[in-house]
């Protein structure tokens, strides 16, 4: 999905820079907290002169339509109000369906926001306080300047829990003025000019410059002393976007779309479970060792379709591990497939070296019907396929103009597969950057 939303929002853009420059005159468009209305006659119009629009897609029928509107009404005067405004419009996607169809809405409702016209998914939470914190964070500078210790808490204060937050501490703001736009939809960013050793304490840094991030929901802080540069800081920033060991649902399954690494996951049977804490705690010390890799588990109890799409159920022997490429096969690891010993900390060490010395046996994804579902509306694997394809057939085409000879054989389809789908996600990558 996030391939064709991003070809989409390339084309949809040009037009709306052609249609907006076209009808420049009329930006009569302005942010006072009420709900815009629009259809086909204004709605090209109002994007381009507003910055900030979220749009609700919605059917007049449509019951969940009309549990979110009120929470949009209660959120559209506080977004109104902020330094840079955030403007809520609304489109009868029912009666004005070549606009639904233009911007790919194919369910009610279907929110979208448009920054300076190009039209993103909108990922966040719909009801209007939290709606609001979430929004705040595209009106926000890429990078804020603090002056004071107080400055320092009040940002993070104001950050919420849903991004996660990071502040340079004696750290030149070029330096990552860069990331800070790069990751800009993803991570509140802020340099701190004046702080107190004692902001030194509380964050846990001995020397500067250092980069903390933290992640208010998870109550995990991480400091990174350098070298500041393009890779090591990136990496840094990139690896610390998500928690250490993530719960795995249906909301954290969307934040790990963007992230390229494989993932560990761990199936226990009840992640409430003392014992459950105490392996996501050797999974945290793990994950902070192994940062190449997304640590993520999940407990038949509290999602027991996804357990049992990596053959888990009541009857398995738990905890089991496998390792996920997100896509439709997963790995075990010969002799380690529960961790139900004594010393589970070794275990789990056991099971990463056994997964890098590849004695790995491969599964396929399956058991529940759900499955495809949401994989397919989480992971966007359909448009994996599709780009792989498209990939496979240009490389094919090339190959054959080039009258390189084909290699067949045993492994090609699956080298194929690989490589097309690299070239696809670094595709995703460049295009994703261009919208910057
Ligand atoms: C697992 O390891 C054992 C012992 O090394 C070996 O005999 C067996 O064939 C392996 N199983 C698979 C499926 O690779």
């Amino acid at each position: 999905m996030r391939g064709l939303t991003v070809w989409f929002w390339a084309l949809t853009s040009a037009a709306a820079a052609i249609l907006g420059a076209a009808a420049s005159s009329s930006s009569s468009w302005v942010a006072d907290g009420t709900v815009l209305e629009l259809d086909d006659s204004n709605f090209e119009s109002a994007i381009s002169a507003l910055d900030l629009v979220l749009v609700d897609f919605h059917a007049p029928w449509c019951g969940h339509c009309k549990r979110l509107s009120p929470q949009l009404d209660a959120a559209a005067p506080e977004l109104a109000s902020l330094k840079n405004p955030i403007v809520i419009a609304k489109v009868n996607a029912d009666k004005y369906t070549s606009l639904a169809r233009k911007y790919g809405v194919d369910g009610y409702p279907t929110l979208k926001l448009f920054i300076h016209g190009v039209p993103q998914e909108y990922k966040g939470p719909r009801k209007a306080d939290l709606l609001v914190s979430y929004l705040k964070k595209f009106a926000a500078p890429d990078v804020t300047l603090l002056d004071s210790d107080s400055a320092v808490a009040d940002f993070v204060g104001a950050a919420g829990t849903f991004f996660p937050v990071y502040v340079g501490f004696g750290l030149d703001e070029s330096l990552i003025s860069e990331l800070g736009l790069k990751y800009k939809r993803k991570a509140w960013f802020s340099v701190a000019k004046d702080f107190s050793e004692d902001l030194m304490m509380l964050y846990d840094f001995d020397k500067v410059p250092a980069l903390v991030s933290l992640h208010p929901s998870y109550d995990e802080r991480h400091v990174f002393y350098g070298p500041f540069e393009e890779e090591f800081l990136e990496d840094f920033i990139k690896q610390s976007l998500l928690p250490l060991a993530i719960p795995i649902n249906y909301d954290t399954l969307k934040s790990l779309d963007d992230d390229e690494r494989k993932i560990v996951l761990t199936i226990v049977e009840d992640e409430d479970e003392e014992k459950s804490k105490n392996l996501i705690k050797i999974l945290k010390s793990a994950a902070s060792a192994n940062r190449d890799l997304v640590f993520g588990y999940v407990g038949i109890k509290q999602w027991e379709d996804f357990a049992e799409t990596f053959g888990a159920n009541k009857k398995t022997k738990l905890p089991k591990m496998v390792v996920w490429d997100r896509m439709e096969e997963y790995l075990t690891v010969n002799g380690s497939e529960s961790i139900d010993g004594e010393d589970q900390a070794s275990q789990v060490s056991q099971f990463l070296e056994g997964y890098k010395e590849g004695r790995t046996i491969k599964e396929k994804v399956g058991g529940s019907v759900s499955l495809t579902a949401f994989i397919s509306s989480f992971i966007g694997i359909g448009t994996v396929y599709i780009l792989v394809f498209v990939v496979a057939t240009i490389i094919l085409i090339r190959k054959a103009t080039e009258e390189e000879p084909l290699r067949v054989g045993r492994g090609d389809k699956v080298d194929h597969a690989t490589s097309s789908t690299a070239e696809a996600e670094s595709s995703e990558h460049k295009a994703g950057e261009k919208e910057d």
